[in-house]
């Protein structure tokens, strides 16, 4: 096992960087330019189909990373990829709800055999994302989140008010991370005030002329509210 799997979360800015980046210098500049000012990073398919899944410990010498595959299968192939993300090096992995308990189930056994987390999305963070996530179906995704000891559940900063009920759902055990601030419109104050952990902020971060300064006006706009 790796020893970044052993990297327990900690919020200290509560920003998660989404790094949808597609090359390996420019993932690696952007992560060390604002490095210190995130708490983890977050990975998916485009810069994992671009770059290969040894980006992951690459990254994680500055920070957690957390692989974001939206995990949906069977339990046995859901394994099958938690277990190559957490053998690469990835802290945490986030994962459907929809595919049911024991998908869900064998996903939170799996990460825990790495020390690794699994955060399970509730809803998404675009305009279509409550199309079939409805309300009810995301609430009850949360409670199920809950009842698989999954670490967290990602909640759309775009929609607060869900971030809200959703906390309410959980009680304090279970994270929140929120993408859908900055370029798709949610406010990271509105968000933290809602009640989610980390906000995960992609585009207004890694598009930014300077990384660095944006990812500090974050910080301090989540800061000024303690
Ligand atoms: O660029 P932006 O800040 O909008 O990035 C948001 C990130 O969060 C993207 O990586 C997107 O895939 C992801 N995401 C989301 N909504 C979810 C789950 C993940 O926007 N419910």
């Amino acid at each position: 096992n790796s020893n970044a799997n052993a990297t327990v979360f900690q919020r200290k800015t509560g920003i998660i960087l989404a790094l949808d980046v597609t090359d390996e210098a420019s993932a690696l500049e952007i992560t060390s330019e604002v490095s210190g000012l995130i708490d983890a990073v977050k990975i998916g398919y485009p810069l994992v189909l671009g770059t290969g899944l040894q980006i992951a410990s690459k990254l994680s010498k500055y920070a957690p990373v957390i692989a974001d595959f939206k995990v949906a299968d069977i339990p046995n192939t859901d394994r099958l990829i938690c277990e190559h993300v957490f053998k690469a090096g990835c802290a945490a992995i986030i994962v459907q709800g929809f595919t049911g308990p024991d998908s869900l189930t064998e996903c939170v056994k799996t990460a825990d055999e790495f020390g690794g987390k699994v955060f399970v999305v509730s809803e998404m963070s675009h305009p279509g994302g409550d199309h079939f996530f409805t309300d009810d179906v995301s609430k009850e995704i949360a409670a199920l989140a809950k009842k698989s000891d999954a670490f967290g559940i990602v909640a759309p900063a775009t929609r607060p008010e869900r971030v809200k009920e959703l906390r309410a759902v959980i009680g304090g055990d279970l994270k929140i991370i929120s993408p859908g601030v900055g370029a798709q419109g949610g406010s990271a104050a509105d968000t933290i005030k809602a009640g989610a952990d980390w906000v995960i902020v992609g585009r207004s971060i890694y598009n930014a002329e300077n990384p660095r300064d944006e990812a500090m006006k974050v910080k301090v706009e989540i800061e000024k509210l303690i």
